[in-house]
């Protein structure tokens, strides 16, 4: 604080004292404090290399190992499937990038949707510069792929298909399971890009014949900087990063270990919790939709059941999304117009234009995430204060009331 002039500091410090409910935990969400607890002793206490030969250097190999059973055991896969990374990015770009090299002579034609997150959409566009086709399937009103345009895409030189699981923006459910069934049918690799879903929905990655599946800890409550991607066993893969062959030679680096138990344990006490904590986000989930669609000319964006359960998606005609996020973090509410990722370039989100809106509606968009630490009281104080915002916004739109 001491780098701001006084008059500033005063503000913030108000700022500070203010309410503050944080309604975005698609984006990140805080580290449960029992995970830091599991992590603390691997920072400076147990900090071996997990290659080192010698006990410390061992026991962090073990606490490793151990942690990949764990989250092996959580989407029923074998523990050696698990490849630890970075974050969900690089899982997306390990498995499509990866899949693409390795499997080159057998085909280059990769089919994905419209509405993938940008560690896909951007992964894609650099393997067509590489001389890869990709398809980019359709979507629908909510957000939902078609299985039939899938099959008609499929030809013999496909080797991949990546769909994700539940998208970060609107929350729609893909379904996966069916696009799982259909490519090992054709015996072509099915990626998912599972950041949003995992720990918050079940996954079994043999029922629903996933060959390759990203996830990322901080959406679960663990650390920032690491993730993981599931490969099955039989699944050709080169890897992105070259060294000293860590990870059974497909992520070499030395092992972030404090990071890998932190997101174990954030993956088991998820796991433990899940069903019973998305009963409870859905109620809340509902409880906002009804609620905030009294607001005239409001619209929910996603699919009204196939959705994550914290997730709501709103669009409100006549007045931009930014501003009205700028409005509400004056109030202390703390949302989103789009992804994490995406929403410091003002470009209306890909997601909102291949659901059907036009720029203008997509840009009066409010992403409202809810997670562990949200109460029904925040729910009541979002109620009371959206719409007061959007009416204030709408009497000094320059769109007074038609686009
Ligand atoms: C669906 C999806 N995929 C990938 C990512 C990237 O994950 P990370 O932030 O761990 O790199 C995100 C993050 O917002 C996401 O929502």
């Amino acid at each position: 604080m001491g780098r701001f002039p006084k008059v500033v500091r005063c503000v913030l410090n108000e700022v500070d004292e203010m309410r503050k409910i944080y309604l975005d935990y698609a984006a990140t969400t805080p580290v449960d404090p029992r995970v830091l607890k599991a992590m603390k002793p691997y920072f400076s206490e147990d900090f071996g290399n997990a290659s080192s030969l010698y006990s410390m250097g061992q026991q962090a190999r073990l606490a490793m190992e151990n942690s990949r059973k764990r989250i092996a055991k959580i989407i029923n896969s074998e523990p050696e499937e698990i490849v630890f990374t970075s974050g969900g990015t690089e899982s997306d770009n390990l498995a499509l990038v990866g899949v693409a090299m390795a499997n080159k002579k057998k085909g280059n034609h990769i089919i994905t949707s419209k509405i993938e997150h940008k560690a896909v959409m951007e992964t894609c566009e650099f393997l067509e510069k590489q001389g890869f086709q990709i398809t980019y399937l359709d979507v629908d009103k909510y957000g939902i792929i078609d299985l039939e345009q899938l099959k008609k895409s499929i030809k013999k030189e496909t080797i991949l298909v990546s769909v994700m699981h539940a998208n970060n923006e609107i929350g729609t459910l893909e379904p996966i399971e069916e696009v799982g069934k259909i490519c090992r049918e054709k015996d072509i690799y099915f990626h998912t890009d599972a950041v949003q879903s995992f720990c918050k929905i079940p996954i079994d990655v043999k029922k629903m014949k996933i060959d390759m599946l990203s996830a990322s800890s901080h959406k679960i409550y663990g650390p920032k900087g690491v993730g993981l991607l599931y490969v099955r066993t039989g699944v050709k893969i080169e890897p992105l990063l070259h060294g000293g062959g860590h990870e059974s030679g497909r992520r070499s680096g030395t092992e972030n270990v404090a990071g890998i138990v932190g997101f174990a344990k954030a993956c088991e006490i998820a796991n433990k919790g899940m069903t019973k904590e998305a009963k409870r986000l859905s109620r809340m989930r509902n409880k906002l939709v009804k609620g905030l669609l009294k607001v005239p000319n409001s619209y929910i964006n996603g699919h009204p059941e196939k959705r994550l359960p914290g997730n709501t998606n709103f669009r409100f005609d006549f007045i931009e999304g930014e501003a009205l996020i700028l409005k509400l973090d004056i109030v202390g509410i703390e949302a989103s117009t789009g992804s994490a990722c995406s929403s410091k370039d003002l470009k209306a989100s890909h997601v909102l234009i291949s659901i059907g809106l036009s720029p203008k509606q997509a840009h009066g968009s409010l992403r409202i995430t809810m997670g562990r630490y949200t109460k029904e009281k925040d729910i009541d104080y979002v109620l009371k204060n959206v719409p007061e915002v959007v009416s204030e916004l709408r009497e000094i739109s320059p769109f007074k009331g038609k686009w």
